[in-house]
């Protein structure tokens, strides 16, 4: 599932890179990308069973604006990078449209993995959350009762991470899901209806506020790829301070080796590279260096997916 170039054409500082890069910084063809790309994406998600419009009117109630306020944590700074447009939302992550529609978006990502077979929407996320877990499981600890996951966005990270170890390891085990965005941490904490998850944390993943050696497994799943490299950077080392001795960090994203991706029609790569700013950064950012940098005794690579790879980083005993 992988190639020998190590990344797509369409990224970094080749001439077909600049070339798509130039029409992305021009004002009224960038305006018609991000309305194409959620026209596009609403409709293919709508076809297949994900109920996009359904879901945002559903997730807007009174309540929901009552969780923003009680989860934001007001000395809370935003990195730079992070007040972007994003995601064809000119607030990025910071609003209610990017919270609302999350979930159906995520949805919707994972049966563009499968495209071949007719499988469901649930299905196809199952399955990819699965394939990232059984990386984790083979290369991470054997036991797991405290789990933190960065950039947990709406908790569907989050909750597949804690109902994979939480059978084995109950009443023990302890989740915690982080996001950088109030607007996403509400809406997480609003689908936790049972209340598994031990604690929504309003942070920057760089700097958590946990203590050092405070968990088993750390996961940064589909976080990467949104991060200038000195912010996956920073994240690596806060990681590593606040697992405990042979505790892991798995990392799930992108795979810039995956024939799929290298080969994606230029209107997709367009509209990818018009919506995710930096994503030139990560398709040509070596995370394994970036992970032994940061200090991991050893890390493993798996092509998780037709799309994703795992990575799984072990923090010395
Ligand atoms: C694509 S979403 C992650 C999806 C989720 N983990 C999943 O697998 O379904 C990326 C999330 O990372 C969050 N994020 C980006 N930079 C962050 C940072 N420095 N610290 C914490 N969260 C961050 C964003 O707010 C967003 O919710």
């Amino acid at each position: 599932m992988t190639t020998t170039k190590l990344k797509p054409d369409w990224a970094g500082d080749d001439l077909l890179s600049r070339v798509v890069n130039r029409a992305i910084q021009t004002p009224a063809l960038y305006a018609l990308m991000k309305r194409q790309a959620r026209q596009v994406m609403i409709k293919t998600a709508e076809k297949n069973g994900v109920p996009w419009r359904q879901t945002c009117i559903d997730l807007d109630t009174p309540k929901m604006r009552q969780r923003l306020e009680a989860l934001t944590n007001p000395a809370l700074v935003y990195p730079d990078y992070y007040q972007v447009p994003f995601h064809a939302y000119s607030e990025g992550n910071l609003c209610w449209q990017a919270a609302f529609e999350a979930a159906p978006a995520t949805y919707a990502m994972a049966l563009r993995i499968w495209p071949q077979e007719a499988i469901s929407w649930q299905a196809a996320q199952a399955r990819l959350r699965q394939s990232f877990l059984a990386v984790l499981d083979a290369h991470g600890p054997a036991q797991v009762n405290d789990m933190l996951d960065l950039g947990c966005s709406v908790g569907i990270s989050t909750l597949s991470l804690h109902r994979h170890y939480a059978p084995r390891n109950s009443p023990a085990a302890r989740t915690v899901g982080l996001d950088l965005s109030p607007y996403m941490l509400a809406v997480a904490q609003a689908q936790d209806a049972q209340g598994e998850i031990a604690q929504w944390v309003h942070a920057a993943a760089e700097a958590t506020g946990f203590a050092d050696g405070s968990f088993d497994v750390v996961t940064m799943q589909f976080v990467a790829h949104e991060l200038p490299r000195t912010a996956t950077q920073a994240i690596f080392a806060e990681a590593l301070r606040v697992l405990r001795p042979g505790g892991a960090l798995a990392i799930v994203d992108n795979n810039p080796q995956s024939p799929v991706i290298q080969a994606l029609p230029p209107v997709l790569f367009t509209l990818m590279k018009s919506t995710e700013p930096w994503s030139d950064d990560y398709y040509t950012f070596d995370l394994e260096a970036a992970l032994r940098a940061a200090g991991f005794e050893s890390s493993v690579t798996v092509p998780s997916d037709p799309r994703h790879r795992t990575l799984v980083a072990r923090k010395g005993e």
